[in-house]
């Protein structure tokens, strides 16, 4: 075996170490969240998919250069035809002590299906989106989900002991005055859960603004109901974790809109056709397809991430309000991965 190289950290403009890899193995999912997708949505064409052994060429590169944490995303990632291997073929990285954590973030249809190969292959925690615990409106806003199989599938998880996490967006009208009733659940099960604010990502049938709740407001409530209280607990991500005393349970939250974490950020996000995105909030981003198929070494492709983490912007700038009619970048989260 040839021996892995020396990580050289990866450091943008600001100073920032980036060792954190998010990838987007498909754009394409078997819901269509109302908030993330429009119901007649165009999908990449096949043939411009990176193969799952680009992906890991790719996914490797990066971790020789310095990345320690990977997550798969989407769309939805187990939806991607034969997933399981590149989380197999990644999970030596974990072996190899190069990779210090290998984690996916789901929506939970399929999960029951994966839950003991993942759990086998060395992944110890996942994250899996849920907005809301009643099957009529899971049905509504994932356009047809069905909340039994996600049901199904979070049992599955636990059973292969793999640590859950609930993300929940936070839609003003549609679960604001449903999160108590899920922190409760998710905390009666021993999981963290995390609040999102919702972000301007691509076009959708509804209008943003109906939808937007700035988590602040929803603090506000809870603290009416409930003693939080600030921790230093961190996962590597933006949340910002309280512990809820009359649950003994952590609730996060994300709040990209109302509260900026973009000088802390240690991630990019490399979608399916091999594109990386230096920040989910904008437009800029390196094409890294053609410097993995222009040759069988990794040279090029090495120096075309150092270019582009050279680039790596300060932070996003998310709007939504009445004014502002235009999503801040075109394309859906499911693009780049959440
Ligand atoms: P862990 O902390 O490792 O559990 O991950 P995480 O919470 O970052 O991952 P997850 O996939 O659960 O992300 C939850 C959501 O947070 C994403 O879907 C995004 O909506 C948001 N988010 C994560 N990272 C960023 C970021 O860098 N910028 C912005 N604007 N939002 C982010
Ligand atoms: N704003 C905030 N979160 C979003 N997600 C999808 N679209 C958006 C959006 N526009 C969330 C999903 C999932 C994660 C991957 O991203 O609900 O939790
Ligand atoms: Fe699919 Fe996730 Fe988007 Fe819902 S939020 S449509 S589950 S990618």
């Amino acid at each position: 075996m040839t021996p892995m190289p020396i990580p050289t950290s990866m450091i943008d403009p600001f100073g920032r170490s980036v060792s954190y890899l998010r990838v987007s193995v498909t754009d394409r999912c078997d819901f269509r969240c109302t908030y993330c997708m429009a119901e007649d949505m165009t999908f990449l064409p096949k043939k411009d998919l990176l193969s799952l052994e680009e992906l890991d060429r790719l996914c490797t590169v990066f971790v020789e250069k310095g990345v320690r944490r990977l997550r798969l995303t989407g769309g939805e990632p187990l939806v991607r035809k034969n997933i399981m291997h590149l989380v197999r073929q990644l999970s030596r990285h974990l072996a190899s002590g190069a990779l210090e954590e290998l984690t996916l973030t789901t929506n939970g249809s399929q999960l029951y299906r994966f839950a003991d190969e993942l759990a086998d292959c060395g992944v110890r925690r996942i994250n899996v989106s849920m907005d809301t615990l009643d099957p009529d409106k899971f049905r509504a806003i994932t356009r047809w989900g069905d909340l039994s199989r996600v049901m199904e599938s979070i049992e599955a998880a636990e059973r292969a002991g793999l640590k859950i996490k609930i993300n929940a967006v936070a839609l003003k009208g549609f679960n604001d005055t449903e999160i108590p009733s899920m922190i409760e659940w998710a905390h009666g099960r021993g999981m963290d859960m995390t609040v999102i604010e919702t972000m301007p990502m691509g076009e959708i049938d509804a209008d943003r603004t109906d939808q937007y709740l700035p988590l602040s407001q929803l603090r506000a409530e809870l603290e009416r109901r409930y003693t939080l209280t600030d921790i230093p607990f961190k996962t590597g991500g933006p949340a910002r974790y309280v512990e809820v005393a009359e649950t003994g349970g952590r609730l996060g939250f994300i709040t990209p809109m109302t509260h900026n974490f973009c000088e802390s950020c240690n991630r990019v996000r490399l979608t399916c056709t091999g594109t990386l995105y230096m920040c989910l909030g904008q437009d800029d981003a390196a094409d890294l397809r053609h410097s993995l198929r222009a040759s069988e070494g990794n040279e090029l492709l090495s120096n075309a991430i150092d270019e582009a983490i050279g680039r790596k912007p300060k932070g996003h700038d998310f709007v939504i309000d009445r004014r502002t009619k235009r999503p801040a970048v075109s394309r859906h989260m499911s693009v780049t991965g959440g």
